[in-house]
């Protein structure tokens, strides 16, 4: 048994967590620390609360704008991408304003600005951390030669709820996942030198716990308490700010009380003074002002005090900072230093993108909007991310297949396919699977299309009977099914994650033909589709793929590239089982797998006759497909599990090793995933975790060995003493293909 090491067992409180670690995020530049110095000691007041004001183009008179601009009153601006109006700003910063501080310009560029890549969540879904990374740097390059210089992403919030709209942004229900891409995701978009006319700066958001909302609906309150915060949903927060993010977004969701824009605890105390963060921190729309809305501040001069002391160095559109600070400075109530503070982060931020050297947008260069390698890119992010869920053999297409029938309201979708979050991606440049496969197939097979519903919501039955007639003609049946962008994103939340309108119906009676029937799925969230899974002979899983869906998804039909995207979410059987996720703990009464189910209970059964375990009568405990879950056209098997020892000690670190054939007849990629399971803690750990994984791609009949070099740091938590170590103890461990099965081992931290 792990002893408990903890003395003194800490009330691991609010203000507890802000002694934890002490890590320094970024190198300071003596030489930027010190123009720094040289700008503050000539700003007036005034000047330092301008900086922390940001406002919206186009929601401001472009006369008063400029106005602001000259007397010094805007730091930045968001939503501006027209680069000659930007200059003339700029100029008008830089020469006309008495201390020509550039303006910073900032958008949500989430995935991609003009060449769209997947949707967040299914980029997460390949597992690949180069890949996310150079979808990042793709939508830095164009977005900064538009006059970008600083996107609002990655979004890192953890989702473990099916219905919230906003799991689209993010990077799935895992820490560990959501760390190596948020990382990945940085690292791209801000390149090595974030004053490269190629690069911008990233924005963490939305810290913290957003994606915790109570029932899954956007903007609500979260009751995430401190080691599950610590544990799971700043894990992706401090992973990216470690890899050098320069700046991060407070949340709109209040937590226990106090929304993300006015917690101290958090902003300051931990991300200054616990992770001696020097990047710049920046309110979410309007979230400083929400906050009277939310009960938390009485008026807005209360909410810009609560938002400026809590450590939000710049106010995103709702002008209290610029109202109020003035007076809440000179009455004591928001110390100077803090603004000092603030102004200094927002500078350095100015300085780190090379804006006082070079404030201007390049209108001359030509443009690398929709580049071909952007596109190649965008195309193999796309074949990546999408998920093979179900196959009878059906997939991919034979050769032989002469006419295939291409319905659903997904086939022909130009801009739905591109997801939520798209300001700049234009659906004239959407390659849709329809396109792409007529392209692929021509001259080899006829493609027949109806679409049998016109958009996913339609209830409209009217078009079936053609889709129907259609699919009778063909050798088989790909049915586009999913959701319109506008059903996920931001305040985008459903009650019900299944297929809306007549799409139930259109799968139904597409089965009825008796013809075999694959269903591509593109949508914003995992849905709850067992009826159609069943109904299906198979069924690929492609969150909204982007420009070049199209194209990827026509070659994993045809078999021109194996699918090897894994689920970065549990899948629910149904709403009513949400939230729903793999690395929850345990209960004193797990789940068995083989318990009564409704139908089966006999009548007046005793009370206690079913077992009394963790389920739900009607809808038992499992998933439809568990976290790390994808097929691809091969089979792999694994073997030979071996440990380099069974006892580790802390501070050193253990190999993990297995065997991976490629037991089928295509080359294929597997995801190989290594989890743990900390059998016994200071505090109750999560059934598995997943530690690490590696994309191996075998020839039929090939087998590797893989090994994961697990560390100490790896199995650290914050335990009951309120400090992040790996506890002594046993250890469960496993290398397998997703989260619910895989070799399995032990071994103890001594
Ligand atoms: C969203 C942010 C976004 C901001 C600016 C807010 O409504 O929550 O994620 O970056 O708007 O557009």
């Amino acid at each position: 048994m792990k002893k408990n090491l903890s003395p003194g067992r800490v009330l691991f409180s609010a203000l507890a967590i802000t002694v934890l670690t002490l890590t320094a995020c970024s190198e300071p530049k003596p030489e930027i620390e010190q123009r720094i110095d040289e700008i503050l000691s000539q700003m007036t007041v005034e000047e330092k609360i301008g900086q922390m004001n940001q406002l919206s183009y186009g929601d401001v008179a472009a006369s008063s704008m400029a106005d602001d601009i000259r007397a010094g009153r805007v730091g930045s601006l968001l939503n501006i991408v027209d680069p000659a109006a930007l200059n003339e700003l700029q100029r008008i910063a830089v020469e006309e304003s008495r201390l020509g501080i550039p303006l910073v310009v900032g958008r949500d560029v989430i995935h991609g600005f003009r060449t769209i890549f997947p949707i967040p969540i299914g980029q997460a879904a390949t597992f690949n951390p180069e890949i996310v990374e150079r979808g990042a740097a793709v939508a830095a390059r164009e977005a900064r030669a538009s006059g970008v210089h600083w996107t609002f992403a990655p979004m890192l919030d953890i989702s473990r709820d099916q219905r919230w709209g906003r799991l689209a942004e993010g990077l799935g229900e895992d820490p560990v996942l959501g760390a190596v891409l948020g990382a990945a995701m940085v690292r791209g978009y801000q390149g090595s030198d974030m004053s490269a006319p190629t690069s911008i700066a990233a924005c963490v958001k939305h810290f913290v716990a957003y994606g915790a909302a109570e029932g899954g609906r956007d903007y609500n309150s979260t009751n995430v308490p401190p080691y599950l915060m610590r544990n799971v949903y700043l894990v992706p927060f401090k992973a990216a700010i470690d890899a050098g993010a320069a700046t991060l977004m407070t949340s709109f969701n209040d937590n226990d009380g106090i929304p993300g824009t006015g917690n101290k605890a958090l902003v300051r105390d931990m991300l200054r003074d616990e992770w001696s963060w020097d990047g710049m921190v920046v309110s979410d729309w309007a979230s400083v002002t929400e906050m009277i809305v939310h009960g938390f501040a009485a008026d807005e001069r209360e909410a810009a005090m609560k938002a400026a002391n809590a450590g939000v160095d710049m106010e995103m559109v709702s002008g209290s900072y610029l109202e109020h600070l003035p007076s809440l400075i000179a009455e004591g109530l928001v110390p100077q230093k803090y603004i000092d503070g603030s102004v200094r982060n927002i500078l350095r931020l100015k300085f780190r993108l090379g804006l006082f050297d070079n404030p201007y947008t390049d209108t001359s260069a030509p443009s690398t909007d929709y580049a071909p390698e952007h596109l190649a890119a965008a195309k193999e992010a796309a074949l990546q991310s999408a998920v093979l869920l179900k196959n009878d053999g059906v997939l991919p297409l034979a050769e032989s297949t002469r006419t295939i029938a291409v319905v659903g309201p997904m086939a022909d979708a130009p801009h739905d396919q591109l997801g939520t979050w798209i300001f700049d991606g234009q659906k004239d440049r959407t390659v849709t699977p329809l396109a792409a496969l007529r392209e692929s197939l021509a001259g080899r097979a006829t493609v027949l299309h109806a679409r049998g519903v016109e958009y996913s919501r339609d209830r409209s039955t009217s078009g079936i009977a053609q889709a129907v007639s259609v699919a009778r003609r063909a050798d088989v049946t790909i049915a586009f099914v999913g959701e319109e962008s506008i059903l996920s994103g931001e305040a985008h939340s459903l009650a019900d994650p299944g297929l809306q309108g007549a799409q139930k119906e259109l799968i139904d009676q597409l089965a009825r033909t008796g013809r075999p029937l694959v269903l591509v799925v593109m949508a914003g969230r995992p849905l709850t589709i067992g009826d159609e899974v069943k109904a299906a002979s198979a069924v690929l899983y492609s969150f909204h793929p982007g420009t070049m869906g199209g194209p990827a998804l026509a070659d994993l039909l045809l078999g021109v590239a194996s699918p090897s995207g894994r689920l970065p979410m549990t899948f629910a059987r149904e709403a009513g089982q949400i939230p729903l996720y793999y690395n929850h703990n345990n209960t004193g009464r797990p789940y068995q797998g083989n318990e009564t189910m409704i139908d089966d209970i006999p009548l007046e059964a005793a009370q206690t006759s079913l077992g009394n375990t963790s389920y739900y009568l009607d809808a038992g405990a499992e998933p439809l497909f568990p976290f790390g879950y994808g097929l691809t056209y091969s089979t792999f098997e694994y073997s030979e599990l071996s440990l380099s020892g069974d006892t580790v000690p802390v501070g050193g670190t253990l190999d993990i090793t297995a065997t991976l054939t490629n037991t089928g007849s295509r080359e294929a990629t597997e995801v190989v995933q290594l989890y743990t399971r900390d059998v016994a803690g200071s505090l109750a750990r999560p059934v598995k975790e997943l530690k690490d994984f590696r994309r191996v791609k075998l020839a039929p009949g090939a087998s590797t060995r893989v090994t994961f070099t697990l560390t100490t740091d790896q199995l650290a938590f914050y335990g009951l003493d309120g400090t992040r170590r790996a506890e002594p103890g046993e250890f469960r461990v496993w290398i397998g293909p997703d989260s619910s099965t895989g070799l399995e081992s032990s071994f103890a931290l001594r």
